[in-house]
């Protein structure tokens, strides 16, 4: 059966090869996600050898995970492993067909890699971009194409999380949103079609949780308890630990978005240290700049 909104699935174009910007946790992630169903080469792009090689070695690291635990056969991760490369250089997408970013939460930073991008790419190769919460409108507006972009995004940890929110932008063409609706079955993800409103569903439902615990923070309320309270009530994860996951940064962007579109609907902690300082300590370590490590 057709999902909501999707076009006809005859449209969609071959992806032989995927461009991931970023080598972060969520862009390793990805590369791993499509280098291991897609079975196609991924590249993984970032600013410097450093960061380009841990997100490789994060992929590399995964696939033994899988291996250990027999969820891939040998030959499936040593065939996992030598399709995802690394660079430096956006000139290594240039015979890509499906490039997805998943760089730092800014709009002006997303608009400028995807000119980047376009500038290497061929007239056909699509763009997606894995942002949480920004317009994906916006984001396609300035380009040569704007008709390729299309929002694809996907939750923390890729492996499990089975949605992914399609966002199409109003120049997004037919064959570019089958495109991603194949590209998401094959990856074997459900899809659905979002409307390009500030964080699309599942954050908004997500972040109103997140919202009241951080304002009974702000009221008083220990961090512990108002985190560990969440446990007893079905929660796969208490809230902290899950922006821990995701990123206190990401989660604080995510945040201020939803305040700036919706007001307040959306509380917006003045209080982020101090939510590090206090009893959060004991549930996850964050890195100094409030970020999470790839493990
Ligand atoms: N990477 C890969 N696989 C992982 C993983 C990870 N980071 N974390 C867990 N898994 C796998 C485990 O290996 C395990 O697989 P096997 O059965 O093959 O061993 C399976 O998932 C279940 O894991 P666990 O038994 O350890 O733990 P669990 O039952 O508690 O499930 C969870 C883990 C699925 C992550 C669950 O805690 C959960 O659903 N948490 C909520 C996640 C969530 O809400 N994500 C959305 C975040 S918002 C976001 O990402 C959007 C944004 O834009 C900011």
């Amino acid at each position: 059966k057709r999902p909501a909104g999707a076009p006809d699935a005859k449209l969609a174009r071959p992806v032989a090869k995927v461009g991931v910007v970023g080598a972060g946790l969520m862009a390793s992630q990805l590369a791993l996600l499509f280098a291991r169903q897609l079975k196609v080469p991924v590249v993984m792009t970032d600013i410097d050898e450093a960061r380009v090689a841990k997100g490789v070695g994060y992929v590399h690291a995964e696939v033994d995970k899988l291996l250990a635990k027999k969820r891939l056969a040998p030959d499936a991760a040593a065939r996992t492993k030598a399709l995802v490369s690394g660079s430096v250089s956006k000139e290594a997408f240039a015979d890509a067909d499906f490039v997805i970013e998943a760089v730092f939460e800014e709009l002006s930073v997303k608009k400028q890699v995807f000119a980047e991008v376009e500038a290497v790419v061929s007239p056909e190769c699509i763009l997606a971009t894995n942002t949480s919460s920004l317009s994906v409108t916006a984001m396609a507006e300035d380009l040569e194409h704007p008709e390729r972009v299309v929002g694809f995004h996907f939750f923390n940890p890729v492996a499990v999380m089975p949605l992914v929110e399609i966002v199409r932008a109003p120049k997004t063409d037919d064959a570019v949103l089958a495109t991603a609706f194949g590209l998401a079955r094959s990856l074997r993800k459900t899809a659905v079609l979002v409307k390009d409103a500030a964080a699309f569903v599942v954050n908004r439902v997500l972040l109103r949780l997140m919202g009241e615990v951080t304002a009974a923070f702000d009221e008083g309320t220990p961090a512990e308890v108002a985190d560990l309270s969440l446990k007893p009530m079905g929660l796969p994860m208490t809230p902290f630990t899950l922006a821990a996951m995701v990123g206190l940064p990401v989660a604080q962007h995510v945040s201020e978005s939803l305040h700036a579109a919706f007001g307040n609907r959306f509380h917006v902690s003045a209080n982020q240290q101090a939510l590090i300082d206090a009893g959060i300590r004991g549930l996850w370590a964050p890195t100094p700049d409030g970020g999470h490590e790839i493990p």
